[in-house]
């Protein structure tokens, strides 16, 4: 075992649980490059998987503890066991929801498929022991609670010899998120933490599903993304997420549509017509959002990542005038960043709070990262956490198991 993370994860595992683990598995937090709010509404995104990870330690449950699942984390001193019998969502909250979510939503799928396939499947299904740590910061709207539930999902599929893909496990991480969780998200973090490539983006169609990778070569022009957390809190479970989702569907159904995507930019007119003004304001973010991702995946194939400065700045306008999900201190980071070096910057995530990011010129971060400091000291907003992020691989299909 030669990272030493491994080492010491490995000895809280045992201090836990008893035995050391089988093997670790991990999964990262994601960044949106640009397509907010569009992943419910069956539109396009654009995320790309971050280098920040969650990693989990799988072993199976003790001799004693047969069909139990035991979880335990670095964030926490709580052990939280439960007989895989008693998983539902009702059963779960806490930090231990997102695993035994996951958990819950894997033994489902497998018992659905053991009547067409594999007879008997969950009954069978070994208790086991996890234990998480998480790099990703929480609340910062970088997808903490994607990457574990991603990370789980890996490991378990791998223990319980489930085979499902990185797209069906990036579905059963959605599932627990909205039903055990209780956050009525779109399919968006998932894919970017299972699918992520190094130093690429996940172009993802959240209607067919389909999914490329798209280079975006930011080394090579020397280009870094610099995430401004503004520490902001937000919650997707309660409050504007949701209102947001019930006015875009709201809208689809008035225009007689399934979804919005199946609106376009044509069609914006006769919706101004039909629907309240905030409504249409709502349906317009969406709308003219799903255009700016395919125009930023064409120019970044053709032109690269220098030639989409514009489209992440009207991103942001679109979402702090038209979908009202920005704060006062996001649109002070998007301002700051604007007027001082970067290409184009915009809030990233579903908003109310998190961070926004800048795609600024490797030798301009440093002065901007002062003034962005400044600013907020003289609006006397709370200091924000900067840093880089680097496009990086999605989840460890395969677990490091020891032989
Ligand atoms: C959150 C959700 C995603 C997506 C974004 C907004 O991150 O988890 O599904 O809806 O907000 O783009």
């Amino acid at each position: 075992m030669s990272d030493p993370l491994f080492a010491e994860l490995a000895a809280e595992f045992e201090a836990r649980h008893g035995r050391p683990p089988l093997g670790f598995w991990s999964a990262p937090g994601r960044v949106n490059l640009i397509g907010e709010h569009t992943d419910y509404n069956r539109g396009f995104v654009l995320p790309f998987a971050i280098d920040r990870r969650a990693v989990v330690a799988l072993g199976p449950a003790a001799p004693d503890a047969q069909g139990v699942a035991r979880v335990s984390s670095t964030f926490s001193d709580e052990i939280v066991e439960i007989a895989l019998a008693d998983l539902a969502p009702a059963a779960l909250d806490g930090w231990s929801a997102y695993p035994l979510g996951v958990a819950w939503a894997l033994a489902e799928r497998a018992a659905a498929a053991s009547e067409t396939e594999v007879p008997a499947a969950t009954s069978t299904l070994p208790g086991f022991a996890l234990h998480i740590h998480s790099a990703v910061p929480i609340g910062a709207g970088l997808s903490s609670s994607a990457a574990i539930e991603c990370a789980t999902a890996v490991a378990l599929n791998e223990f319980w010899q489930l085979g499902l893909t990185p797209t069906e496990l990036a579905r059963i991480g959605q599932i627990a998120e909205n039903q055990a969780v209780g956050a009525p998200t779109g399919i968006m973090d998932q894919s970017a933490s299972m699918l992520g490539r190094t130093d690429a983006a996940v172009f993802l169609d959240c209607r067919s599903m389909s999914t490329e990778s798209v280079p975006l070569g930011l080394a090579a022009e020397d280009l870094e993304i610099l995430v401004i957390d503004t520490r902001v809190s937000h919650d997707h479970a309660t409050g504007g997420y949701a209102a947001r989702r019930a006015s875009c569907e709201f809208a689809a159904a008035t225009m007689g549509v399934g979804s919005l995507r199946d609106l376009t930019p044509a069609d914006l007119p006769r919706m101004q017509e039909r629907l309240d003004d905030e409504t249409f304001r709502r349906a317009r973010h969406v709308i003219t959002e799903n255009d700016r991702v395919e125009e930023t995946v064409r120019r970044l194939e053709s032109d690269g990542p220098r030639s989409i400065g514009d489209l992440l700045d009207a991103s942001h306008v679109s979402m702090r005038d038209d979908f009202e999900i920005s704060v006062p201190e996001l649109d002070l980071a998007v301002a700051t960043a604007q007027a001082n070096g970067a290409i184009g910057a915009r809030m990233t995530g579903g908003g109310f709070g998190g961070s926004a990011l800048a795609l600024v010129p490797r030798a301009q971060r440093p002065a901007l990262e002062a003034r962005i400091l400044e600013r907020f000291r003289e609006l006397s907003f709370r200091q924000p956490d900067l840093f880089v992020v680097h496009p990086s691989a999605g989840a460890t299909m395969k677990g490091h198991v020891d032989d």
